[in-house]
């Protein structure tokens, strides 16, 4: 298919449903070549079938199934140029709960540890291949603290760090641009717990395309160590973090 990713090969983790499924949607429509990567057999292989890419089941939180889907995507393609490390829980707990650690456990080997084990899958290819470009799905809640889910905001704003310190880095020696997502609640099964409040308080919700829409700004960006937002009614652009004060 012809179009502004016709030469373009993109994996995507998390992408049987929700974000990861309407950004695969997205690139395809442009002409890429999409591998979907997901926990979820059923679902991947629909969404696979719907959007015209590939399925490869994989868990985030194996670190050898992150170096499987990438090395598929390039065996299968022949290349290797967006990588969107999408693929995500929310925890639904805090502490006082009965399985307070089980749960934090497990969202940060999917959230956080899935993160690193997909970039540094990418990362090591993409330095043989003459660069690409990493997107991360941190959220809202990487950039302040959501009560509500205290763990996910640990996973989040520790995807936003490792963005912030490895990105800058990468630009302009190795040609790889590493940046993140951070959007606001947006209506995906992820939510759904409480969604019925956020309707009820009228809180605007984001639609996947809304992401989509974001993800291709990034790409357009040409710059790397950037947290985006992605906020209802609002122009999307890097978070502006504020410097910490030097010494007196
Ligand atoms: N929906 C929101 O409000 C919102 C806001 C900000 C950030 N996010 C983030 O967006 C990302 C995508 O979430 P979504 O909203 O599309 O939710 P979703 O539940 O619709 O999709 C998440 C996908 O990740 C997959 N997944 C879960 N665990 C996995 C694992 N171990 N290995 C591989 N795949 C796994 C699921 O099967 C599913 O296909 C997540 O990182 C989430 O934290 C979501």
């Amino acid at each position: 298919m012809s179009g502004k990713y016709s030469d373009k090969v993109a994996v995507i983790t998390g992408g049987a449903k929700g974000i990861g499924k309407a950004v695969a949607s997205r690139l395809v429509s442009g002409g890429a070549s999409v591998v979907i990567g997901d926990i979820n057999e059923k679902l991947g292989q629909l969404a696979a079938d719907e959007i015209g890419c590939k399925y490869v089941f994989c868990d985030v939180s194996i670190e050898n199934d992150n170096r499987k889907l990438i090395q598929y995507a390039i065996d299968t393609f022949g290349g290797l140029d967006i990588v969107h490390l999408n693929a995500g829980i929310a925890s639904g707990v805090t502490f006082g709960n009965e399985n307070t650690i089980e749960a934090y456990k497990k969202i940060t080997s999917i959230n956080l540890d899935g993160v690193v084990y997909g970039m540094d899958a990418a990362i090591t290819q993409m330095l043989k291949l003459n660069g690409g470009k990493i997107i991360a799905t941190a959220s809202i809640a990487g950039l302040m603290g959501l009560s509500l889910d205290p763990f996910y905001t640990v996973t989040k704003h520790g995807v936003v760090g490792l963005v912030r310190a490895v990105g800058p880095n990468y630009l302009s020696d190795k040609r790889i641009e590493i940046n993140a997502l951070c959007p606001s609640f947006v209506d995906t099964d992820i939510i759904a717990m409480a969604k019925e409040f956020l309707v009820q308080a009228n809180f605007p919700i984001l639609d996947v395309s809304d992401v989509a829409d974001t993800f291709e700004q990034i790409l357009e960006s040409n710059q790397s160590g950037n947290c985006w937002y992605v906020i209802p009614g609002r122009a999307s652009e890097p978070f502006n973090f504020r410097n910490i004060p030097g010494p007196q």
